[in-house]
């Protein structure tokens, strides 16, 4: 924890800096600073999603190294894709009084109450990865994460130029992420928004696969069962798409030929199915997060401004530059 004299200090120096800041600090720079653990360290509670998929992995990997790098002592929890494993941990930071909480909201709903409980206990909250839907946007200091809605309109715009000659319907399958979840939710609001403009585009069947690799592979099996004339697959995410592979080659079809497969994230096991040739577009969503949330961290305890939103930078990978960019591939 932070001494009380280094605090006092820091809210000195930048009270300052902080003079007609938008999202600058109301005090609760201090608070959490003020539990007298004894040591200089920033300690941050991070309540994580889970273990879902190979971007969670990687990103609770590159959290953990960044808080190391940065000095921060870490409190790390998994909620194992629970909101209320999610909030029990959050109300356990406040009690440790740490200094600032992070977290990844499993869903977009609900967390007005606990966030309101923070704030009180002036501790600053960062979000990252996830939005959450709270009117009062106080409640948290910045929102870190990719903006998802444009992920699932670049998975739309593929696709409309990837059958632009084409006067046929095109059955598209999707497999969404986690029901209510910010994820799930933008990437299938943008994909519906570019295919929408043209009728031939026909979502024929969609359901949600948690973001999992097995529930990928269950829910397309239930899709092929159900759909003889799948064109493409939609999957919010690499591990659903790699789930569904196994079950269009378990039906006796040719993934990335007989079905299109665009996937959302561009984690290495994706990135080699599409180099492999069995998908066939990855729009990025990165899940090195970790250096841009320390770094907000200790500027919100400092008290200095930071902006409400930081947005992610992300590409795209055709089959060809996947091939390319594989062997230097972090995750
Ligand atoms: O919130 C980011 C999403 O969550 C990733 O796309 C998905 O793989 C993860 O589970």
């Amino acid at each position: 924890m932070l001494k009380r004299i280094s605090v006092l200090i820091l809210a000195g120096a930048t009270a300052l800096t902080m003079a007609g800041c938008g999202s600058g600090d109301d005090g609760s720079t201090s608070a959490g600073g003020s539990s007298g653990g004894g040591d200089d360290k920033i300690v941050m509670g991070f309540a994580q999603v889970g273990a879902e998929s190979g971007w969670r992995t990687a990103n609770t990997k590159d959290i953990q190294e960044s808080a190391k790098t940065a000095g921060i002592e870490l409190k790390f929890s998994d909620a194992q894709q629970k909101q209320e494993n999610q909030i029990k941990a959050i109300r356990s930071y406040i009690q440790q009084k740490v200094d600032v909480i992070a977290f990844s909201p499993v869903v977009e709903s609900g967390w007005d109450t606990v966030l309101k409980e923070a704030q009180n206990a002036k501790i600053p909250v960062i979000l990252t990865d996830r939005a959450v839907d709270s009117k009062d946007t106080s409640l948290y200091k910045t929102f870190l994460g990719s903006d998802f809605v444009e992920e699932g309109k670049k998975a739309g715009q593929w696709l409309v130029e990837e059958y632009k000659d084409s006067k046929d319907d095109v059955n598209i399958v999707q497999l969404e992420g986690t029901t209510g979840s910010a994820p799930a939710n933008d990437r299938k609001a943008g994909f519906q928004e570019i295919i929408s403009a043209d009728p031939k585009f026909k979502i024929i069947a969609s359901q949600t696969g948690d973001f999992t690799r097995a529930k990928g592979k269950e829910v397309m099996e239930a899709f092929l069962k159900s759909n003889p004339d799948i064109d493409v697959l939609y999957a919010h995410n690499d591990d659903m798409g790699l789930g569904a592979i196994e079950a269009i080659e378990g039906a006796g079809k040719v993934p990335g030929k007989d079905i299109k497969i665009i996937t959302v994230d561009a984690v290495r096991d994706g990135m080699q199915a599409l180099a492999d040739g069995k998908i066939n577009y990855i729009v990025e969503c990165s899940p090195l997060l970790g250096t841009q949330l320390m770094d907000l961290a200790k500027k919100v305890i400092a008290g200095e401004q930071v902006p409400q939103r930081v947005v992610t930078e992300e590409t795209t990978f055709t089959q060809e530059q996947a091939k390319e960019a594989l062997p230097n591939r972090k995750y």
